[in-house]
């Protein structure tokens, strides 16, 4: 959001104290309790969901951004955000139960079985562990689970043992063979989950290898981290260290340090290795070090104009929000209790006036996320993966408060 540009939201923003540039707000002095805005964000989540996908058609397009009129962007099924949208059906269903948003769910999901069928990257995971793993774990019809073995088994094929990690985007720049990008770090969910449900076992080890990889190449000594480290396929070494989405190849990209906030907390989940677990308190110990008051991150936490003016990513704070939840669960003491105190601070912001899309016209969840700051590409919009892991994140806190009758999110088993 940029303030010149929004006066009134500033002032109502303000007035609430989340997704304002302009650092903290009065705190309320009867703030609501989170367990109700959860449950209102949920709520107002099926609401607009509900609408868009019986509004939409899959063979049109899925529904991606928000445009200035108030529309959804659409983009077609081997974009890498497909997923999320039948993913955030898929988590509404788990909540309301609601027959409908099952059905639409389905609709919007089947489509996707024909991504490997394109163009497609490492971005599978994203796209098959939103929908059609999620659709298998909410319904058990095992019509679901094939797409996506066949995607992960897809996605394992493009890990090169030399480097020790699955290749990124296809570039074409001879002098940059392969890319890794930090964002793959969630994409390594599809091949855990794989591994367990009749897929190849060795899909686990590769994937372990992966995050070893990044933790070794991406995360730097003070918990920041690089946006994509380029690799020799040769011989493995790591020839670059860059960014694509950040604001300098030195600087922490906001989202890219969200990603490994969750994905390392999944690779501890999957494989219990306490190496993954610190690294990933240590990443997400950088970016609550350098959370604006109102705890929704600017899009880069080296951004000029950061606190003050630069945009906010909601995308980012979603993302961190879950992983912070899931990680609290995995750290013992007061430290724990810290890690879960964050993300609660961030979805109580996020659930906040000034970050929903309540009331604005606007057809998404939440307003304010970034896509792609350096190429002028979705600044300050509705983005569906902002939607998605802000309601998987709402229902993990439901979950974690005893709040709901079964347990639907991946937990580490004991
Ligand atoms: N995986 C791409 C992004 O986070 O923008």
């Amino acid at each position: 959001m940029r303030i010149p540009l929004r006066a009134a939201a500033l002032a109502l923003a303000c007035a609430l104290g989340a997704c304002t540039p302009a650092g903290p707000a009065a705190p309320s002095p009867r703030p609501a309790p989170l367990d109700s805005l959860a449950r209102a964000g949920l709520d107002f989540a099926a609401s607009q969901y509900r609408r868009a996908a019986a509004a939409g058609d899959p063979a049109r397009g899925y529904p991606r951004s928000t445009t200035p009129d108030g529309t959804w962007s659409t983009i077609r099924i081997n974009d890498w955000t497909s997923g999320f949208f039948p993913g955030t059906l898929w988590y509404l269903y788990a909540y309301t139960r609601d027959p409908e948003l099952r059905a639409q769910a389905e609709r919007w999901t089947l489509p996707l079985a024909d991504i490997p069928k394109g163009k497609y990257s490492h971005d599978l995971g994203f796209q098959f562990n939103t929908s059609f793993v999620n659709a298998y774990r909410f319904t058990g019809d095992d019509r679901f689970r094939a797409p996506a073995l066949n995607a992960a088994g897809l996605l394992a094929a493009r890990f090169n043992p030399t480097v020790g990690a699955i290749k990124s985007w296809d570039w074409t720049d001879p002098k940059r063979p392969y890319p890794v990008i930090v964002d793959n770090m969630m994409n390594l969910e599809l091949l855990y989950w794989g591994a367990g449900h009749g897929g190849d076992a060795g899909w686990k080890p590769l994937a372990a290898t992966h995050a070893r990889t990044t933790q070794t190449n991406h995360v730097r000594a003070d918990g920041g981290s690089f946006h994509v480290v380029v690799f020799d396929p040769a011989t493995g070494a790591a020839l670059e260290r860059i960014t694509h989405q950040g604001y300098a190849d030195s600087s922490t990209w906001a989202r890219g340090q969200a990603w490994l906030v969750y994905g390392f907390t999944l690779s501890f989940r999957e494989t219990g290795d306490p190496r993954f677990l610190a690294t990933a308190r240590r990443v997400a110990d950088y970016a609550l070090a350098r959370l604006p008051a109102d705890a929704v991150p600017c899009w880069d936490y080296q951004a000029p104009g950061c606190p003050a003016t630069a945009e906010r990513d909601a995308s980012a704070a979603a993302i961190m929000a879950s992983g912070l939840l899931e990680m609290s669960t995995y750290v013992p003491g007061a430290d724990g209790a810290r890690y879960r105190g964050a993300a609660e601070r961030i979805l109580t912001s996020l659930s906040s006036p000034a970050c929903l899309a309540r009331g604005t016209g606007q057809p998404t969840v939440l307003l304010h996320s970034v896509g792609n700051h350096p190429k002028s590409q979705e600044i300050d919009v509705g983005l569906n993966y902002a939607d998605y892991y802000y309601v998987e994140a709402l229902l993990r806190y439901l979950e974690l408060r005893g709040l709901r009758p079964q347990q639907v999110m991946p937990r580490r088993a004991r």
